[in-house]
């Protein structure tokens, strides 16, 4: 199963009960603020933080490929009465009808996909949907390699109707060289005395500041600044492992 294909069936089920963190909206609002409307979120899943920023009055679309994310997100979008245009459409596939302004993920959503290849396109794609003027935010991290007492370790919730979900690390392997690292993660579902227990590939593939601003580059894009989370510029050769690229079409 590619990365892709990862947040479907228990996954996007059991995605937010067991989410251990809110993903914050204000930061994109202010990304959107800057770079204007209308907005793109790329990977949008179950609906944060694209939820609350039409909820606040922000013009965006979503993308994600995962139809069972698209549906959450759709069926919590009726439920507050929000209208929301959802493509079921790959990042590195993109093929939409508006052009954007704003172009961005939420979190480093960016790193599910599997190779520098497929990345390209991704970044073709995000240059091609850019309408002029405008910019994409991409966040990035540098997964630490797993410990070896996270493996087996498990987080649990128990939901409202009294079933029991649960997530662990069962292997992880990490390639420096290759910059991917592959985690097998088992998910569980006990309720009413039967049991679904799934292992999946989690893929994880990352970018160093340079890698991926030459990416950018052969993309059409250019780089109008790296910061931490926090909005501050890193200086090019840090150490960062968490860094987001402000990109823009180069001309
Ligand atoms: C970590 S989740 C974050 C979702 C969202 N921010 C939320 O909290 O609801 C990552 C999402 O990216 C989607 N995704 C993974 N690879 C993708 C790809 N190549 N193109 C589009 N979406 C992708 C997954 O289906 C999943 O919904």
């Amino acid at each position: 199963m590619d990365a892709s294909n990862f947040y479907t069936g228990i996954v996007a089920e059991l995605y937010e009960p067991l989410k251990s963190t809110s993903q914050a909206w204000e930061p994109y609002a202010e990304f959107i603020a800057r770079s204007g409307e209308p907005a793109l979120e790329l990977g949008c899943g179950d609906g944060e933080p694209i939820l609350d920023l039409l909820r606040n009055g922000f013009d965006v679309d979503g993308i994600d490929s995962s139809q069972d994310m698209l549906a959450r997100c759709s069926q919590k979008a009726a439920e507050a009465d929000i209208k929301v245009a959802l493509f079921a459409q790959r990042m590195e596939e993109l093929d939409l009808p508006r052009r954007y302004r704003s172009v961005f993920l939420a979190g480093p959503t960016f790193t599910l996909l599997p190779d520098d290849e497929t990345a390209l396109r991704a970044l073709k794609g995000i240059r091609r949907h850019l309408a002029d003027g405008g910019s994409a935010l991409v966040p990035l991290f540098i997964p630490a390699p797993t410990e070896p007492h996270q493996i087996g370790r498990v987080s649990e919730v128990v939901s409202e109707d009294g079933a029991v979900l649960r997530c662990s690390v069962v292997s992880a392997d990490h390639d420096e060289e290759a910059r991917i690292q592959r985690s097998v993660l088992r998910y569980e579902k006990h309720a009413n005395g039967a049991s679904l227990v799934e292992d999946r590939t989690w893929l994880l593939h990352w970018y160093t500041q340079s890698g991926f601003r030459k990416l950018a580059e052969a993309g059409g894009l250019i780089v109008a600044a790296v910061q931490d989370k926090d909005g501050q510029a890193i200086p090019p050769g840090s150490g960062a492992t968490e860094f987001k690229f402000i990109l823009q079409p180069a001309l």
